[in-house]
This record gives C-alpha cells, structure tokens and sequence, in this order.
C-alpha cells in the first residue's frame, strides 16, 4: 500500500474519528465531530490526513485513513493537535510526515515556532517528539472554556 497526505476532506469524518478512538485521542468531554466542524472554519489547509491506497487509487472511496494532523498558526506559534497514525501503520514514518508537512507550511506562513501539547498519561510519546527535534518546556497549560461543551 502506498501512503500519501492530502488536505482533509469532510467526506473523511468518520474515518478519521475512527482512527483518534482506536489512537487514545478522544476524551468524553470534547466532541470530536464538534472539533472538525470547527477547523473546517479555519484555517482547514491546516488539517491534514494520510492516506493509504492501492494500485487502483484515485477513486477516493478506496481510501484508508491511516494518520492525521490537524495544525493551525495564531499569529505569534503554530500548533499542532490530532498527530495520529493507525496502530497498523505505526514506524512506517507517517506521523514524521505529517509533522514535516505542516512544518513546511507553518514557514509558509512566516511562523517561527510550533508546539503541542502532550497529554501527561501519554509521555511514552516523548520519545517520537524528541527523534524529530522536539524540545519540552518547563510550562503549565491552563485553560478556561468559552462555549460549554
Ligand atoms: C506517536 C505516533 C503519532 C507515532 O506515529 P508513527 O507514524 O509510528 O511515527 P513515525 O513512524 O513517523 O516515527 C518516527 C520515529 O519515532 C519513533 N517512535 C515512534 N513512536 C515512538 C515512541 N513512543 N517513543 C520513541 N520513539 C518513537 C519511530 O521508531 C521512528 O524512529 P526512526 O526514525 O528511528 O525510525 C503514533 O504512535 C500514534 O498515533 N500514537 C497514538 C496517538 C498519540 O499518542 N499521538 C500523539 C498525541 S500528542
């Protein structure tokens, strides 16, 4: 199977939710199709999935969502939510080019510098941010909702 990136496609929805629940990267408390309804909003260049196809690919129906990526640029950082790979596709170097991918395209931008936000019961995943230059901070993340979930 070949991989390849694309820009998200609303027609992707299910599958990508599919790929964030077999991931770990749902929580009870964000709706995940609220979140994608969101990002085609704005900035939906920014929200990007790899794609598995066979020798037949062009018909999109035949596509398999095997990562994805959802990024975006406030202005001052880009920032990155969503880096998923299917557990099947897992060290084939997918998340690696999606984080590239929109590495380039924050730059595009002029941004200067992109960040995420790992969950702590995630830290496992440290390792795969440090490979691709990745460096902690010394920060805590405080939030404040505007629109009830
Ligand atoms: C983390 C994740 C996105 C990595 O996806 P992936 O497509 O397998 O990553 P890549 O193949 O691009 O890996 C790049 C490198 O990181 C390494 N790597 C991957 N996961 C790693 C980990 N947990 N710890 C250390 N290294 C890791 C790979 O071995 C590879 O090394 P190499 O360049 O020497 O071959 C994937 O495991 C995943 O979806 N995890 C569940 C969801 C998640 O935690 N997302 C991150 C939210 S912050």
């Amino acid at each position: 199977m070949t991989v390849h990136t694309r820009q998200f496609d609303p027609a992707d929805t299910e599958a990508v939710v599919a790929l964030w629940e077999v991931c770990g990267l749902t929580r009870p408390w964000n709706d995940p199709r609220a979140d994608i309804a969101l990002k085609l909003r704005v900035q939906p260049e920014f929200f990007r999935v790899a794609v598995g196809g066979s020798a037949l690919a062009g018909a999109r129906a035949n596509d398999e969502i095997v990562g994805s990526v959802m990024a975006g640029y406030d202005g001052h950082r880009g920032w990155a939510y969503y880096l998923a790979t299917a557990p099947a596709h897992e060290g084939r170097g997918i998340a690696t080019a999606l984080m590239r991918e929109v590495e380039a395209l924050l730059l595009d931008l002029g941004c200067p510098k992109v960040q995420l936000m790992v969950r702590s019961e995630n830290e496992q995943t440290l390792g795969f941010y440090d490979r691709l230059g990745y460096e902690s901070s010394d920060v805590r993340v405080l939030g404040r909702r505007l629109i009830a979930d």
